[in-house]
């Protein structure tokens, strides 16, 4: 099937360069691999664009403690982070850090052109400062008794006892979190976005189809509220960039954070001699899009646009948020052994059972998702192992004991295995529109009507009696042409899995490459696929990540 090309410029959300990256984390970028894959597969140019988002005070107070320089702590982090990534078969084609020269110069240049726009204002502001440390405190660094309940050592502005929330200043006894001094009030002047300037172009982004239609409501809350102005600046000192013509002042870390998007794109094109304009200027047909946790919409779904625009840039062509991982019905848990590590998991289990489990429970929507440890090695289990490879582990044996590995020379069954590529435009537009749990049970009832067809032919009897091996051959060559068909489909869930298929197969099973049967064609030796999900080793993770 043909498709015009299209150029398309993917990100996920750049993780904090202060500790490593658990399942939540995975969750996101598996689902954005799994969408770029797609794109791919199908024939398209897709960049696929990240960063480490680097600055802040929470990485100058990490690296502190750490006793390295900042430079050192996010450099490791960011090796860290790439290797977790890999090791889930997340295709980057650019991973990069917000603290680059790039990102600087282009933080620097869109700052300026929002303030030639006029979009920029400054004021003094009063915070809590510890003049211990030397430090303005954000509100959870500062400590204290809940001014509702009295619980004692509550953080800045909720209480974890009563679930009360208040301000910092509220609080009973305040102290920095820090020191354990008690902070005083402090004034200084701040640097402020003008949002408010964007009221008609936000209004007008919010009606577009750019957005999920629950976080198109929230965001216009937000907007019918009233825009405040957005602080831009922190005081020095911070880890991060000075603000051009503010000395001493620096860009707040979500400042910088989504230009990073832009850097990376940069970076990309430097190495590899692409143009950098046909990503980020204006009047192009490339498509931009964003994928985010729900928690972040308000930076990308207002600040970022309205950045872009003022600055003379393009606009996302749709932003994409999804709900939170949970693991076993409730939010990860240390003590459960819940709260489970990138690199937990994959000392003690295979990516792509959970690339696939993610597949099999994730929709365009802002839902939660769960991942039920049961539910997970039943799933993988029953649907991978039970159903799609053994669509080719059966059919494999009989082609190789009596046909030396050789396919048919004509194809038995054309019209079930026409159906079967037919029924791959509504499983592409299952993906395309990330409707993944959708295009999941699509496929894997494909895989049950293959199985049942071998089932029905039972070529295990006709293999016994003489004078059927032309139909033995035609029912298992049918079965492989089938099996060839679902690999195809499931490429961008398990890209190493499709590997290891290509290679018994000796063909490329890339989307756009798919025609019609394979006749009189040559098999390698089919070695297994994929093992069966071991409840020991989930259980050995569950006890790795307790500890
Ligand atoms: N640094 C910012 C993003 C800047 S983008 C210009 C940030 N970093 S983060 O490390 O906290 O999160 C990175 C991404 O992971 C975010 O999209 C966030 O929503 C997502 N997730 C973090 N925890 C998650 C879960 N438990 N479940 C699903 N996604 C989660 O935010
Ligand atoms: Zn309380």
């Amino acid at each position: 099937m043909t498709v015009a090309p299209r150029t398309l410029l993917v990100t996920s959300a750049l993780p904090y360069a202060n500790g490593p990256l658990h399942l939540g984390h995975i969750l996101e970028q598996v689902q954005t691999d799994i969408w770029v894959r797609f794109q791919r597969s199908r024939g398209h140019h897709c960049l696929y664009i990240c960063a480490d988002d680097a600055h802040g005070t929470a990485i100058m107070l990490s690296a502190e403690q750490a006793g390295v320089t900042p430079e050192a702590h996010i450099a490791a982090v960011k090796a860290h982070h790439l290797e977790d990534s890999t090791g889930f078969l997340v295709s980057f084609d650019n991973y990069h850090s917000t603290h680059s020269e790039e990102n600087r110069r282009w933080s620097e240049t869109i700052y300026q052109r929002i303030e030639q726009q006029g979009h920029i204002s400054v004021r003094e502001i009063t915070q809590a400062y510890d003049a211990d440390k030397g430090l303005f405190l954000a509100d959870r660094f500062i400590k204290g008794s809940c001014p509702k309940c009295k619980a004692l050592d509550q953080y800045g502005d909720n209480c974890e006892a009563c679930g009360a929330t208040y301000a910092p200043v509220d609080l009973i006894d305040p102290v920095s979190a820090l020191s354990g001094t008690t902070p005083v009030d402090r004034a200084s002047d701040h640097v402020f976005f003008k949002l408010g300037d964007f009221d008609a172009l936000l209004r007008e982004w919010t009606r577009s189809d750019s957005l999920q239609p629950a976080i198109a409501n929230k965001l216009n809350e937000w907007i019918t509220a009233g825009l405040q102005d957005w602080d831009i600046s922190r005081d020095a000192p911070y880890f991060g960039f000075e603000i051009p013509g503010h000395s001493g002042k620096y860009f707040y870390v979500w400042l910088d954070a989504p230009i990073g998007y832009i850097a990376s794109t940069q970076d990309y094109c430097a190495r590899t001699g692409e143009d950098f304009e046909r990503y980020w200027l204006l009047d192009n047909d490339t498509e931009l899009y964003h994928f985010i946790g729900k928690d972040i919409v308000n930076f990308h779904g207002l600040f970022w646009p309205a950045m872009l625009h003022s600055a003379g840039l393009r606009m996302p062509t749709a932003v994409y948020a999804h709900g939170f991982l949970t693991v076993d019905g409730t939010k990860m848990s240390k003590s459960r052994g819940t709260f489970i590590m990138a690199s937990t998991y994959l000392a003690h289990l295979d990516a792509e059972y959970l690339r696939y489990y993610f597949a099999a429970k994730l929709s365009s929507g802002i839902d939660d998702i769960d991942l039920n440890l049961s539910d997970f090695i039943q799933r993988v289990n029953a649907d991978l192992v039970g159903k799609v490879v053994n669509i080719a582990s059966r059919c494999a044996g009989f082609l190789r004991k009596s046909f030396d590995n050789r396919m048919s020379a004509t194809c038995s069954e054309p019209a079930l295995l026409a159906e079967f590529i037919q029924e791959g435009e509504a499983i592409a537009e299952c993906y395309e529109a990330r409707e993944f749990n959708r295009a999941m049970r699509d496929i894997i009832a494909l895989a049950d009507r293959a199985n049942q067809y071998i089932d029905e032919k039972k070529p295990w009897i006709m293999a016994k009696e003489a004078g059927l091996e032309q139909d033995v051959q035609d029912v298992c060559s049918t079965g492989i042409n089938l099996f060839r068909v679902l690999i195809t489909y499931l490429k961008p869930v398990l890209p190493d899995m499709a590997g290891r298929a290509e290679d018994f197969l000796q063909v490329n099973v890339d989307w756009h490459r798919l025609d019609g049967p394979l006749t009189d064609h040559q098999l390698d030796t089919f070695k297994p696929l994929l093992q069966r999900v071991d409840p020991k080793q989930v259980d050995a993770m569950v006890t790795a990540s307790k500890a």
